[in-house]
């Protein structure tokens, strides 16, 4: 019998609102997919495109970055910049042969923990479609 493929979800959540959101679903006893692994950064905005790369390469079938809705950051506009860096992003991976599913983007506050728990099913769910990632494992690459 083939084992079902159980991908691996790297996610970077804003403390303030995506992580808050994980974490009510976790006390509101909300049950989740538990194939992601949760980074928490003080500000979507502080993500730089290059743990994105690096989650890639270390083993990641998919990546999920998360914040306060637009207008809502802590820090005024950290999510707008995080948005207008990772829209590139993602058409950039899509240039390089990168699968789009491996790569999302949402707005989770932290009251919406049933949010969260949609955000997780539908990432790992898109992730599962993909397949395993293995085109930028470090062992994989010719320098
Ligand atoms: Fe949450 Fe900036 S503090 S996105």
């Amino acid at each position: 019998m083939k084992e079902q493929f159980e991908p691996n979800v790297v996610a970077f959540l804003c403390n303030w609102c995506s992580y808050a959101g994980a974490d009510l679903a976790g006390t509101s006893r909300v049950q989740y997919q538990p194939n992601v692994n949760i980074i928490r950064v003080m500000c979507s905005g502080r993500v730089n495109p290059l743990f994105v790369i690096n989650a890639l390469q270390q083993g990641a079938d998919g990546v999920l970055i998360s914040g306060c809705h637009p207008g809502d950051c802590h820090y005024i506009e950290g999510n707008f910049y995080a948005r207008r860096r990772f829209g590139l992003m993602k058409e950039l991976l899509d240039y390089v042969g990168v699968d789009p599913r491996r790569f999302n983007m949402s707005w989770v506050s932290a009251s919406e923990g049933n949010k969260w728990k949609d955000v997780v099913e539908e990432v790992v769910e898109k992730a599962k479609e993909a397949g395993p990632f293995e085109q930028f494992r470090r062992n994989k690459i010719n320098w």
